[in-house]
């Protein structure tokens, strides 16, 4: 088996069949060859490099209903907040001011008017504030082609929308059939994004029950089909206030097999598509202490350090025992620093650290 998995590993063009094989290693061994040789094309392809995104969770306020997600619209347990414009700014000038170069809007999904607006003004507000020279990622759901537009044209530049499952009927099990949950719809959006101009970002999670390997394996041809540039993905975790937290309560496999498979997504997501960005996601850590270090040995060359505030960081459970939430900023910051030298990759100050997929693309 071995020398099968060394065989596969040295070849330039996988088959699905190879990455299958890949995808389903048990053997410690042959994980640890997986993700040396992840490390390996991540160094020829991206660098040792490690870019921050500092995340700023704005609003838990969403009018979905994911059934795995804590925030979901039917929580009522959830004490909702939007930060405002002045709080969001004070957070990105932390950020300004540590030199990340990035930043990453994310909050619970809303469409209406008034929201739309608010996002446009405040990331013009954030160019203005920066001299244009923050990089500015937004996550903040399915919109029209209109506002991906209005927003990409006052300056956010990269988005992130996860398409959670490509399997259909795993993406309905995820969601609730009532016609607002749709997977063509998110896919369309996608589509939005890449016409817009923007560096598209996707995503799943990892690990759920009902999920196979080969279904792992479609999402990750399903990235390279769809040549998108940055990818963030993690482990599903349970939260106990939801539809299928409660369901899967019993079968869900263990923490350390999720963990794996989170691993090996990025592992052979870097090896399959080279040049992309790869995050080491909160999810990640969120089942091992370890699991960002591990993300970067796997392949995975983005951190997403929360510069929320501290007084809204325990208000944006999408899972249970999300990791931080009562550390300050700055002990973030420190964390996240040690974590990275320790694996030996250098942090990259000052950049905005654009997905090298999206360059090679425009040339
Ligand atoms: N476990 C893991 N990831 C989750 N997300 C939401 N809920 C969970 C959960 N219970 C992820 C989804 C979503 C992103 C914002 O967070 O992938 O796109
Ligand atoms: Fe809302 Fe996103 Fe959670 Fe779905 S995953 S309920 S859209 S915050």
């Amino acid at each position: 088996m071995k020398e099968n998995i060394k065989k596969i590993l040295n070849k330039k063009d996988f088959t699905r069949d190879d990455l299958i094989a890949l995808m389903k290693i048990e053997n410690k061994d042959e994980m640890d060859l997986l993700f040396k040789k992840a490390y390996e094309v991540k160094s020829q392809y991206v660098g040792r490099k490690v870019y921050y995104r500092g995340l700023i969770e704005i609003s838990n306020v969403c009018i979905k209903n994911c059934k795995y997600c804590g925030i979901r619209k039917e929580n009522k347990k959830v004490q909702r907040f939007s930060m405002n414009k002045d709080e969001i700014l004070e957070a990105v000038k932390w950020i300004y001011d540590h030199n990340y170069a990035s930043i990453a809007l994310q909050s619970g999904e809303r469409q209406d008017k008034e929201f739309v607006s608010f996002i446009e003004e405040l990331v013009k507000e954030i160019k203005l504030l920066s001299k244009g020279e923050i990089g500015i990622t937004l996550s903040l759901g399915e919109q029209s082609f209109e506002t991906y537009k209005r927003w990409f044209d006052a300056g956010a530049h990269r988005y992130l929308l996860r398409i959670e499952s490509t399997n259909q009927s795993l993406f309905k099990k995820l969601h609730p059939q009532d016609g607002y949950h749709k997977y063509e719809v998110r896919k369309r959006c996608l589509e939005y994004l890449r016409d817009t101009g923007y560096q598209v970002g996707t995503g799943v999670m990892i690990g759920f029950p009902g999920q196979t390997e080969e279904d792992l394996v479609d999402d990750i041809i399903f990235y390279k089909d769809m040549s998108i540039d940055m990818i963030g993905m993690g482990p599903y975790i349970l939260h106990n206030d939801t539809p299928l937290g409660k369901e899967w309560k019993n079968l869900v496999v263990s923490e350390k097999k999720r963990v794996e498979l989170g691993l090996k997504m990025i592992a052979i997501t870097r090896i399959y598509l080279k040049d992309v960005n790869i995050a080491a996601t909160t999810a990640l850590q969120g089942l091992d202490p370890l699991g960002r270090e591990k993300g970067l040995l796997a392949g995975a060359n983005i951190l997403m350090p929360t510069a929320t505030l501290a007084e809204y960081k325990d208000k944006y459970l999408l899972y249970d025992n999300k990791p931080g939430i009562k550390d300050s900023v700055e002990k973030c910051q420190e964390e996240m620093d040690k974590k990275v030298l320790s694996v030996g990759d250098t942090i990259v100050y000052g950049a905005w650290g654009d997905s090298i997929h999206f360059k090679n693309k425009q040339n």
